[in-house]
């Protein structure tokens, strides 16, 4: 190399860091303001999931809560969570992503966060200042991150932290963010936008299991109730009963649970057409998938959850009454069956496939029930008041219980699967038919034949069998009438 090369002679450098304002406005572009609400919502989940580490209660998520607060001016989200731990909110929280080398201590928490970036997304989509106050169980301090507005457009990376005085009881943590972005402000108006209305309806489908099992959620002060998770179920020692079909397995450290069944009686045509006139017929029908608590489809009616696959049919306003609820749980969050958005599901994931064809079995068992009743609806009226709502869960524990479960020899997954699968009801054919069979001698039966078809060929025995029976009988009614 001569000395003259300019390579040599002096190191020059490239510029290659990311700008801020490339991270902010790729980081928000794709998400909806709803799904980072969302996230932020997730995150006092995974604050709970830290602290609490026995899920396996009713209620393992009872006096925990997170009040949003979401006007044009400011958003507010505060919970009770257990607040970020200061080891965290110095190495990895603000990060933008996780950091490759940070192992968090506690390794089996079934939290739902995943990427390292939900908090600072929803924080950037939301606003141009923020302060996030957290005052961590553990730590005896309370302390408060800032992004301040000139950090947003500056080359400054690191954030200051300051310690402060507790500003609330309990521990948790506080975001508020300030001079909200202008495509956000009219969102939190509820004069001009329906948001407020579909975040809470979004934060009350998701959240249904978490609510259900004891967490609350407050939205502008007011309180958040958790969409329906219950099927009917019988607990009597009745053989045959409205009760659902049961699953339980386990494939790659990944447990299945799925309870399907009737969530009311079988509505007759003329009132499934009365409840579509009112739009609102299908909305409680159909299967909710939950991962980790977190429910990921909600109602589901599509080919994703078994309608229309194999020898399931379609979903149709018929099938109104049918619901289910498959429950996938794993201390290796990747190994669920989560897309990267976490909002929604990965079809090619094992565990999936492992329980599609049990949801299915499931589906088809009460599909086969409705279309058997079909037009007789009324009939099974009484057997669905023997029957009440049940948690969805309920009828499972019920199961272990009992040990009703029966074992399933062959399936693709690890260890022992198990399921029940209910006798329900069958309709009584009011007029069955039963079977004519006797035995009579060769010569006897051409005799007939040639006296009842003279001349034709090929006439079979139970073609005369059934000739004489008929012939018989309209005699009998003729005698009956005269
Ligand atoms: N409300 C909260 N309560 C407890 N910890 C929180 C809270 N919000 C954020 N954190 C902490 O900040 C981290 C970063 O959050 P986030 O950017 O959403 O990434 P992720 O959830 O994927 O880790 C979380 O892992 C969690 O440790
Ligand atoms: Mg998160």
């Amino acid at each position: 190399m001569s000395s003259t090369d300019p390579l040599a002679t002096e190191e020059l450098i490239v510029k290659s860091r990311p700008t801020k304002n490339f991270f902010v406005s790729m980081l928000t572009r794709d998400i909806e303001l709803k799904d980072a609400i969302l996230d932020l919502l997730d995150n006092c989940v995974d604050g709970i999931h830290r602290q609490t580490t026995n899920l396996e209660t009713e209620k393992p998520y009872e006096n925990f809560w997170a009040k949003i607060t979401a006007t044009p001016d400011c958003f507010e989200i505060e919970d009770n969570c257990g607040g970020i731990p200061l080891d965290i909110a110095i190495n990895k929280a603000f990060m933008l992503g996780r950091p490759a080398d940070y192992q968090e201590t506690h390794t089996d928490i079934h939290t739902v966060g995943m990427y390292g970036i939900g908090m600072k997304r929803a924080i950037f989509k939301i606003g141009k200042e923020c302060f996030v106050y957290s005052n961590p169980a553990k730590e005896d301090k309370p302390f408060c991150v800032t992004i301040s507005r000139d950090w947003m457009s500056n080359d400054e990376w690191d954030l200051p932290i300051n310690f402060v005085t507790a500003t609330k009881d309990g521990y948790g943590t506080k975001i508020t963010i300030r001079h909200l972005n202008d495509s956000i402000r009219s969102n939190f108006s509820t004069e001009s936008s329906t948001f407020l209305d579909e975040l809470a309806g979004s934060i009350s489908q998701f959240y249904a299991v978490i609510l259900e099992k004891g967490f609350s959620v407050e939205l502008n002060g007011d309180s958040i109730t958790g969409a329906t998770l219950s099927l009917l179920d019988n607990s009597s020692a009745l053989e045959s009963k409205i009760e659902p079909y049961i699953f339980k397995g386990e494939i790659n450290q990944v447990q299945v649970e799925m309870s399907i069944g009737f969530r009311t009686r079988l509505k007759s045509e003329r009132e499934t057409d009365a409840e579509n006139e009112q739009a609102r017929s299908s909305e409680d029908a159909g299967i909710t998938v939950i991962c980790n608590d977190r429910v990921v489809l909600f109602n589901d009616k599509s080919y994703l959850t078994g309608w229309g696959r194999g020898n399931v049919p379609k979903y149709h306003t018929q099938f109104i009454s049918i619901s289910g609820f498959v429950n996938f749980r794993s201390g290796e969050l990747y190994n669920l069956p989560l897309t990267t958005t976490k909002r929604g599901l990965d079809t090619d994931n094992r565990a999936y496939v492992y329980a599609l064809d049990y949801m299915m079995e499931g589906i088809k068992k009460f599909v086969d029930f409705t279309n058997k009743w079909k037009g007789r609806e009324e009939e099974t009226n009484v057997m669905f008041e023997a029957s009440t709502p049940a948690r969805y869960d309920a009828p499972i524990k019920r199961a272990e219980a009992a040990k009703t479960f029966s074992a399933i020899r062959k399936h693709s997954g690890d260890g022992a699967a198990q399921r029940y699968s209910p006798k329900l009801p069958l309709p009584e054919e009011k007029n069955p038919k039963k079977r004519v069979t006797y035995s009579r001698l060769k010569s006897e039966i051409d005799e007939l034949t040639f006296h009842l078809y003279p001349g034709i060929p090929d006439v079979s025995p139970s073609d005369i069998g059934n000739k004489s029976f008929d012939i018989c009988l309209e005699m009998a009614k003729r005698e009956q009438k005269a």
